[in-house]
């Protein structure tokens, strides 16, 4: 058996379609269009190419990006008060601070200056929060999870009663995955470095949520025969066959596992596109938002 490829690349294109058509229709009306700022803070080479890609993804759907890029050694009170200031800027409806930020600047300090109505990202702790709570909905359901939630359905569209393994804890990928496959009925297992029989845990998931930053932690054989897998890893390995001198993979072996899932997402071309159009997608939001 060989699994279907939940080409993430494709499902982002037909969402962020939707959404330059919706956009679109919003001018024809003389409607006020969405608009998304985004803080870039230091060289860090990574955040920098994802940063890029937002503003071009905003800029070919027709919501106005505001762009800005601040030295690596920006204080805290001139990071905050930018923030401050985009928070009353009523042509942004989404401010988006790129993580990580340098060591001597709380990530936490800086996602609570941040107004929830304009958390794009869904990581402020009030959306954050509201979105562990069962009868609560965040205003904004954080990008990634919900570009892994989107590519499950797109091959499973009820998940209820599953077990699903989520590889890592982060606030912005693990954490919030597990709590939007519980809103969904699944019951999902928090791994992590210290997780003992990791391999057990995913021979008996209906889903494998990869998100640990270990080239090819997930081995084939974990995989139970016909599960959901999708990789989140993005890892550099070198490779001086390829132009730039390394080659990305992701948390899977994706080669044995293909053999064994019922559906799995690639890397590249699976997660990272979704998590893009999402952002989009809680921007045009955010419209809502604006006079309430
Ligand atoms: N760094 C890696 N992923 C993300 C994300 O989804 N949002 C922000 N703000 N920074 C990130």
């Amino acid at each position: 058996m060989t699994a279907q490829i939940i080409d993430g690349k494709k499902l982002a294109e037909s969402i962020k379609e939707e959404i330059k058509n919706a956009i679109a229709e919003r001018e024809r009306q003389m409607l006020p269009i969405p608009g998304l700022a985004t803080v870039l803070v230091g060289n860090n080479p990574a955040s920098k190419t994802y940063v890029a890609n937002k503003i071009k993804t905003s800029d070919a759907l027709g919501i106005r990006s505001f762009s800005y890029e601040l030295d690596e050694n920006v204080s805290l009170e001139e990071l905050e008060s930018l923030i401050k200031e985009l928070n009353d800027n009523p042509d942004v409806q989404g401010v988006l601070v790129q993580l990580p930020l340098p060591e001597h600047l709380s990530e936490d300090k800086v996602m609570h200056n941040i107004s929830p109505k304009k958390d794009v990202d869904g990581l402020h702790p009030y959306n954050a929060g509201l979105l562990s709570r069962k009868y609560s909905e965040p205003l904004f359901y954080p990008c990634t999870p919900s570009g892994i939630i989107r590519m499950i359905q797109s091959v499973c569209p009820d998940i209820s009663g599953m077990n699903a393994a989520v590889i890592g804890r982060s606030s912005i990928v693990g954490m919030p995955t597990a709590m939007m496959l519980s809103r969904c009925n699944a019951t999902p297992t928090i791994c992590h470095s210290y997780t003992k029989h990791l391999d057990e845990i995913c021979r008996q998931s209906d889903i494998i949520v990869a998100a640990a930053g270990t080239p090819k932690l997930i081995q084939g054989d974990w995989v139970k025969p016909g599960a959901i897998v999708i990789d989140v890893g993005i890892n550099h390995i070198p490779d001086s066959t390829k132009p730039r001198g390394y080659r990305i993979v992701g948390d899977v072996d994706f080669d044995e596992a293909v053999k064994r899932a019922g559906a799995i997402s690639p890397v590249p071309g699976g997660v990272g596109p979704m998590t893009i159009a999402m952002l989009m997608s809680n921007t045009l939001k955010a419209i809502e938002y604006r006079e309430s």
